[in-house]
């Protein structure tokens, strides 16, 4: 594994290898006995949007580790492709640092980046998905749940970023996943393809109740993703009907609730859900960090 760009390109060897180490990191941190396996490394951490976990998580687990996360905003850099071409500052980062992370627009500026760089790249998130999130979920569901395989996560919500990463870690880890979607959120069939290629793993509806039945994990994430502001009316109307109020969660009561983070309580998810006694929100937050440490010391070290 040179770059982690999506989960889809790793093998299930290599992701349950992250899984592993993320939880010995953990239990290494809480006996401080964590060993600063990348004393003297670098890592440029380039943001063309606002992040508060992804941000902290990396920069903190770079320190824990021994190096150095820069951070780099488009006020600091300018913004990539414009100020100058993508592939001349990849080629840039490669010559100063031992790897980069970058939340981007396009999924394609990390493509570019990760051909030129010469360094491993992480995606941060891009509007094609969010793999770190869907790994640090995974991790929290193993403690929460046990086993993996044969567990059901319903997506109620966006086929966005978040739910493509988890489609593909679900196939990966031989989940189930439903997807409820109103109609044109749905994820694209590409990735549905892909995810179902080994076995029959993701299942769109437009219902959420339906979704839910059986679940031991209900997932969601906001209606409006970064970049979509401009949509917010149209959205917000659209999907009425989709939110993890007590209402729907009635119908899987000790399903463990999701959410990324940041929540826009009152639309995809009520207060009363998000703070119930089966919301596991901050231990994923909090796993953020575990697994970026694993991530980079797999990449970095
Ligand atoms: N979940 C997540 O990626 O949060 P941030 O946008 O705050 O990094
Ligand atoms: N889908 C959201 C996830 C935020 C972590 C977004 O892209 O804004």
């Amino acid at each position: 594994m040179k770059h982690f760009l999506c989960i889809n390109d790793c093998t299930v060897s290599e992701l349950e290898a992250l899984l592993t180490l993320s939880a010995e990191l953990k239990a290494q941190d809480k006996n401080h006995t964590l060993v600063k396996t990348l004393d003297g490394k670098v890592l440029a951490m380039v943001f063309e949007k606002a992040s508060l976990r992804t941000r902290m998580s990396f920069q903190i687990a770079m320190a824990d580790l021994g190096g150095l996360g820069m951070y780099l905003k488009p006020e600091d850099i300018g913004i990539m492709g414009q100020r100058e071409p993508i592939k001349d500052m990849a080629r840039v980062f490669g010559r100063y640092v031992h790897g980069i992370m970058a939340r981007t627009f396009a999924h394609q500026t990390l493509i570019e980046l990760a051909e030129y760089a010469g360094v491993p790249v992480i995606n941060a998130l891009s509007d094609w998905s969010h793999p770190c999130q869907a790994m640090a979920d995974m991790l929290t569901i193993r403690e929460h749940l046990g086993d993996l395989a044969g567990l059901k996560l319903a997506f109620i919500g966006d086929g966005n970023n978040v739910a493509r990463s988890l489609a593909f870690a679900c196939s990966k880890f031989g989940m189930h996943m439903t997807l409820a979607s109103p109609s044109g959120y749905t994820l694209d069939a590409d990735t549905v393809s892909l995810a179902n290629e080994s076995r029959d793993c993701v299942t769109l509806l437009d219902d959420p109740v339906e979704a839910v039945q059986g679940a031991q994990v209900i997932y969601t994430d906001t209606w409006i993703s970064m970049g979509q502001e401009e949509e917010a009316r149209s959205r917000i109307q659209d999907f009425e009907g989709f939110q993890v109020n007590a209402d729907l969660i009635r119908h899987a009561p000790e399903a463990r609730i999701m959410h990324c983070l940041p929540a826009h309580r009152g639309h995809e998810i009520t207060d009363e859900v998000a703070e119930s006694k089966y919301s596991v929100i901050f231990d994923q937050a909090e796993n953020r960090l575990h697994f970026q440490r694993a991530l980079l010391a797999r990449l970095l070290g």
